[in-house]
């Protein structure tokens, strides 16, 4: 995301996450624009949230074998490729940002598994899917809890589906999804929601809440703030909680509407 005048000419500058009181002015663009711009380096440099959502999340990923699996929002095929890396049968990863695709589809074990779609509107029959995950989306997406009630149509009975964002509290302080290229710093337009909303949407959807779990970053990410010169603003950052990170059950035909 963006730029500190401490950074050294050579370093990467973007670290997917922009501190409060950065020192230049970043353009802010919605979700469609940025993610078009931010795809050719997306992949290229670490992101502290994304290294402590997988830190977190990577143990507790159910083995996958033989079932199928969602990855919403894949942006480059991350997550669908440790899903399938877990057994998983058969993987499926959708976007509405051709760019993000284009670094998805030149990942030979994801090239023929993502499509382009409209989280809103999900392209597939009821009931088909057995695990999903939608990482880093949500708070971009106006009208989420549409895709609640989408993804409840298309998991199948007690599918599991994984939500994780940049907390709201992180965001009522300041911070923001954003990156910086050759043309400068640019932030993307997200409103993280709280975990109470989003557990009440998805329940309305048709999903049990398993668990809510804030996460702090930790010293894992510590040197990546280092690498680009934003050193001074991680002791501040380890406070606050970073990550949301919701496990859902689709409830069951019986359970439904109790
Ligand atoms: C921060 S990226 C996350 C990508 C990937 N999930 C990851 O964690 O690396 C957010 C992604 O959400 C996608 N996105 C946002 N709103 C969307 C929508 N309504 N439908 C489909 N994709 C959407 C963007 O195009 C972008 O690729």
């Amino acid at each position: 995301m963006s730029a500190s005048r401490s950074v050294a000419p050579g370093l990467p500058d973007t670290i997917g996450l922009e501190p409060p009181g950065a020192s230049q002015e970043p353009v802010v663009v919605g979700p469609r624009q940025g993610y078009e711009r931010w795809a050719a380096s997306y992949d290229q440099y670490p992101n502290p949230l994304i290294a402590r959502e997988e830190r977190y999340l990577m143990p507790l990923l159910p083995d996958l074998t033989g079932k199928d699996v969602l990855d919403l929002a894949c942006g480059t095929g991350r997550w669908l490729q440790k899903l399938l890396q877990r057994g998983a049968r058969l993987g499926v990863g959708i976007d509405y940002s051709a760019a993000m695709l284009r670094v998805a589809s030149r990942k030979a074990a994801i090239r023929a598994q993502v499509a382009r779609a409209d989280c809103l509107q999900l392209p597939f029959r009821a009931s088909v899917f057995d695990f999903a995950i939608c990482s880093f989306a949500l708070s971009h997406i106006q009208g989420w809890k549409q895709v609640a009630r989408e993804l409840a149509r298309v998991m199948k009975p007690d599918a599991v589906v994984v939500i994780s964002d940049l907390h709201p509290e992180a965001y009522a302080r300041g911070w923001r999804t954003g990156f910086r290229d050759s043309r400068g710093a640019c932030q993307i337009e997200m409103l993280p929601p709280a975990a109470e909303e989003i557990i009440l949407g998805f329940y309305s959807g048709g999903f049990e809440c398993l668990t809510h779990v804030p996460l702090c970053l930790g010293d894992p990410e510590k040197q990546m703030f280092g690498a680009t010169g934003k050193g001074h603003f991680f002791a501040e950052a380890v406070q606050v909680p970073a990550v949301l990170v919701c496990h859902f059950r689709r409830r069951c035909y019986e359970d439904r509407g109790s």
